[in-house]
């Protein structure tokens, strides 16, 4: 049989150099992108050539694949040379177009969240008044949350319905009032403390409801503290933040850890003349010392000896009601137009 391989051989080298001079002239990247396809393509010449494979004998075939492989790689190799040296030409020619000497656009410096800026004002007159700042786990145990606060296993506050439950048990702090017994396991008596902090419940978030909320827990914990000074510091603490204006009521009411414990009412021109209620408050339950002891293995909160007040502050609404907002949501969308106009 008479071999076709010569012809085959110089119809490859005709077809390298038809091809690489197609390339070296694509002028851009279309015209390169219709070289690939006329060359490499599924019906491109390369293609076809290797068709031609058919006809020839077991002994020619991998001589010429070979060949026509090393087309193939070649071709590829100068189509993707040229792809990068005209991307870097038209890279080069679009920023020749920049005027480099025109000032820049400044970007935007950003602004304290309305939160922030009310913690940093509550964090300052607290400071004032000797309160350093403690802090707590947002991922809590049922002990710190519960348990050690005098709240027991059939509280409504543990029900499944009111509280992020993690598979382990723990869940997302329904309060920072589990900050106090951390406070007191670690540091004997005195104490006292801020705590500003996340606080999450299962609430349907609406106009004024969030799941995650922000509070601020404060203990008081010496000998012979008393309810004068709860109400002293409290008041203290609303006529800086508000002006000297400033009413306050304390009204009657129930929380497992304190005894008595009161919810905290405010009226102020500031926020528009009307009661708000704010907070809770109260002399911390001798029960709850007991329990830190038992965790301790000491006596360091005998209640005997000590006596302490603690608060608990929702900042949200305080927030809301500072700068006038009507919806809480607005706290946590990060809108800038609403953001922005509360620069510090
Ligand atoms: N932890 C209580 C709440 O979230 C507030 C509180 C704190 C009450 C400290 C008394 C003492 O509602």
């Amino acid at each position: 049989m008479e071999t076709q391989t010569p012809a085959l051989s110089s119809q490859i080298d005709q077809l390298r150099i038809e091809a690489l001079s197609a390339i070296a002239e694509a002028s851009d990247a279309l015209a390169l992108k219709e070289a690939r396809v006329r060359y490499l393509g599924k019906t491109g010449s390369v293609s076809l050539l290797s068709e031609g494979m058919r006809t020839l004998s077991k002994e020619e075939r991998p001589v010429m694949g070979k060949l026509l492989n090393d087309l193939r790689t070649t071709v590829t190799a100068a189509l993707d040379e040229k792809e990068s040296v005209l991307t870097i030409q038209a890279d080069a020619a679009a920023l020749a177009s920049i005027d480099t000497s025109l000032p820049g656009t400044a970007p935007g410096a950003g602004s304290l969240h309305p939160l922030t800026l009310l913690v940093d004002r509550a964090v300052q007159i607290f400071r004032r008044l000797g309160f350093a700042i403690a802090d707590g786990p947002d991922i809590e145990s049922e002990w710190h949350c519960f348990d050690a606060l005098n709240t027991p296993a059939d509280h409504p506050a543990r029900n499944e319905q009111d509280t992020f439950y993690l598979p382990d048990g723990r869940l997302l702090r329904t309060h920072t009032s589990s900050i106090q017994i951390r406070t007191m396991v670690a540091n004997p008596p005195p104490i006292r403390i801020i705590a500003p902090g996340a606080a999450y419940r299962r609430d349907e978030v609406d106009a004024t409801h969030l799941a995650q909320f922000t509070q601020m827990e404060g203990l008081y914990v010496a000998p012979s503290v008393s309810l004068a000074d709860l109400k002293g510091t409290i008041e203290f603490f609303f006529r800086e933040l508000f002006g000297a204006g400033t009413e306050i009521r304390f009204r009657p009411h129930f929380f497992p850890f304190t005894e008595p414990s009161y919810e905290i009412d405010l009226r102020t021109e500031a926020l528009g003349g009307k009661w708000m209620e704010l907070a809770g408050c109260g002399m911390v339950d001798p029960a709850v010392f007991e329990e830190v002891n038992k965790k301790r293995g000491d006596n360091a909160y005998d209640p005997e000896k000590v006596s302490g007040f603690a608060f608990g502050f929702g900042l949200d609404r305080l927030a809301m009601n500072l700068t006038g907002v009507s919806d809480i949501r607005m706290l946590t969308e990060n809108d800038l137009r609403f953001l922005s106009r509360f620069t510090a």
